[in-house]
């Protein structure tokens, strides 16, 4: 190719990346759930699952701290207030009715008086015209952790957010590396690269994770999953991540099909935040995926339930 060959490539991809960045741009500053959050039921929705969320994670720790989440409680029935309010029933903020209820009673439990937020939960419940919502255990004690059939470990994977003070070797954490390679990827490029992180370097990645406070010290290992970005082309901003987290969820799997429990843990932060990867000994050309926090489970042990959506609310038949 000419070298005017060469430069016009170069503007074009330049100016194309440009143009889809901008418009990522414009869509993300519409779409993104931090901003007229309650100006839009289904952003308004999400916040409240996602609030929800926190107060049944606090549940599902080892020891869950006396007193525990009541602010948090209090934030979150303000928010249905406002749904209940502005919009109405929604099937889709029943989740957070649930985990609301399971919260109340395990907070009297444990000796609480829960009686102003009772009350407080019993008004939303009539505010939003008393629908008829699930009633389900915040957690689930797993009695045994299944890996057997590919139902089983589909099934029996949960986020686990303490484990077994015991090491993990190297030969699990390289069999379900080894199985996880079978990902597919686009043009088989393989993509996916893995950090693993045991002990003193553990902790402190977990540490700048930050999402879980509370039980940082408990994996005994974990994985930082990236991908490396010198495989994509300049229409291909978001491969990635698609090829990156369809391989994490195939390494979760594989980890709990060899026994082992995890918890998938976020690397959704600013620019500024990951920059900090660096320092971890992350290339600069991979982007992270996300963390897979890992140990052998309890014999006994208390997840979140995390119930899920009917896929009648998910799904499309086109
Ligand atoms: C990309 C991703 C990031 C997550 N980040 C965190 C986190 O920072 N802290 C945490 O406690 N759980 C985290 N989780 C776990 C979710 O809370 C959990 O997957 C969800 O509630 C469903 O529960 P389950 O995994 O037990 O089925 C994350 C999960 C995913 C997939």
């Amino acid at each position: 190719m000419t070298v005017y060959g060469h430069l016009k490539n170069y503007f074009q991809a330049r100016r194309k990346m440009l143009a889809d960045s901008w418009q990522m741009f414009r869509e993300n500053l519409k779409y993104n759930a931090s901003i007229r959050s309650s100006k839009d039921p289904d952003k308004l929705c999400y916040m409240i699952l996602r609030e929800a969320h926190t107060l049944e994670k606090g549940m599902s720790l080892r020891e869950p701290r006396q007193g525990f989440g009541k602010q948090k409680a209090e934030h979150l029935m303000e928010r249905m207030e406002e749904y209940a309010g502005r919009y109405g029933y929604n099937p889709a903020v029943s989740n957070a009715l649930s985990i609301l209820e399971g919260y109340l009673q395990f907070s009297r439990e444990s000796g609480e008086n829960m009686d102003m937020l009772s009350e407080r939960f019993r008004n939303l419940l009539e505010k939003f015209g008393n629908p008829d919502y699930p009633r389900t255990d915040c957690t689930i004690v797993m009695e045994e952790f299944k890996t057997g059939s590919f139902e089983d470990v589909i099934l029996g994977r949960h986020s686990c957010r303490y484990f077994k003070k015991k090491e993990v070797g190297v030969e699990v954490i390289n069999k379900a590396l080894e199985l996880a390679s079978h990902t597919p990827s686009a043009c088989n490029r393989q993509a996916w690269r893995t950090h693993v992180f045991s002990e003193e370097a553990c902790a402190k990645l977990l540490e700048w994770q930050g999402g879980c406070r509370g039980f940082e010290d408990e994996p005994a290992a974990c994985i930082l999953v990236t991908a490396d970005r010198k495989a994509f082309l300049h229409y291909e901003m978001f491969q990635p991540y698609i090829d990156g987290g369809m391989y994490a969820m195939n390494l979760i799997n594989c980890l709990q099909s060899l026994s082992l429990a995890t918890i998938p843990l976020s690397c959704g932060f600013h620019s500024d935040k990951l920059a900090a990867l660096r320092g971890f000994g992350i290339p600069a050309n991979e982007v992270p995926i996300v963390i897979i926090g890992l140990g052998y489970p309890e014999d006994k042990v208390r997840v979140a339930a995390s119930i899920r959506k009917q896929i009648s609310e998910t799904n499309t038949f086109h």
